[in-house]
């Protein structure tokens, strides 16, 4: 069963407490990728997941970097696809692996590599929304990907309150 959640945020700030939440939910050998245009907040997405794994040094977007590994209790993969073109480009990234190190993977451009993807993995989806920091998120999260909380099942969550934290 897939959980759906969506949340409107209207800051980078509001964008990363959420994510940093949801970090702390988050198991071992998780997989998530984050869709949306340039500048939508995917990044921003994970630095809140970094910080909320516990990695204490900066998680930026080098234009050629790919796969970039963050230190932490569960160590956080941060792949950035948008300059890969296809499957095959993506073949030297030793993917298997990374999904293999018991760590957490997040993936921007996922949608370049649709097949090379775990069917089981949390989809986020961010959009713009009405005003300029206004963003909109939606989250697909296989039920056994967030075993420690039941709140999350609840439906109507309001802005306000933070359901990762029980
Ligand atoms: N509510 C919000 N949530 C996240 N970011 C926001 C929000 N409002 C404004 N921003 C701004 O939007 C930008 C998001 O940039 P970010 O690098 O995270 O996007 P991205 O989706 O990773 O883009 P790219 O595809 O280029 O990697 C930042 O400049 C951030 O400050
Ligand atoms: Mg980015």
């Amino acid at each position: 069963m897939n959980l759906r959640k969506e949340i409107v945020t209207q800051s980078p700030d509001e964008t990363f407490e959420w994510a940093f939440a949801l970090a702390k939910e988050l198991v071992s050998g998780t997989v998530l990728t984050l869709h949306g245009n340039l500048g939508a907040g995917k990044t921003c997405f994970i630095q809140g997941l970094a910080a909320g794994l516990g990695v204490n040094q900066p998680v930026t977007s080098p234009t050629y970097t790919l796969v970039q590994e963050y230190d932490a209790q569960l160590p956080l993969f941060h792949l950035d696809l948008y300059r890969i073109n296809n499957e095959l480009e993506a073949a030297s990234l030793g993917l298997e692996d990374i999904f293999d190190a018991g760590g957490i993977t997040a993936i921007e451009w996922a949608e370049r590599i649709p097949n090379m993807l775990p069917s089981a993995r949390i989809t986020l989806n961010i959009e713009h929304g009405a005003t300029e920091d206004e963003r909109r998120i939606v989250m697909d999260i296989p039920r056994d990907l967030l075993p420690g909380t039941s709140e999350f099942t609840v439906e109507g969550f309001t802005n306000s309150t933070f359901p990762f934290q029980s």
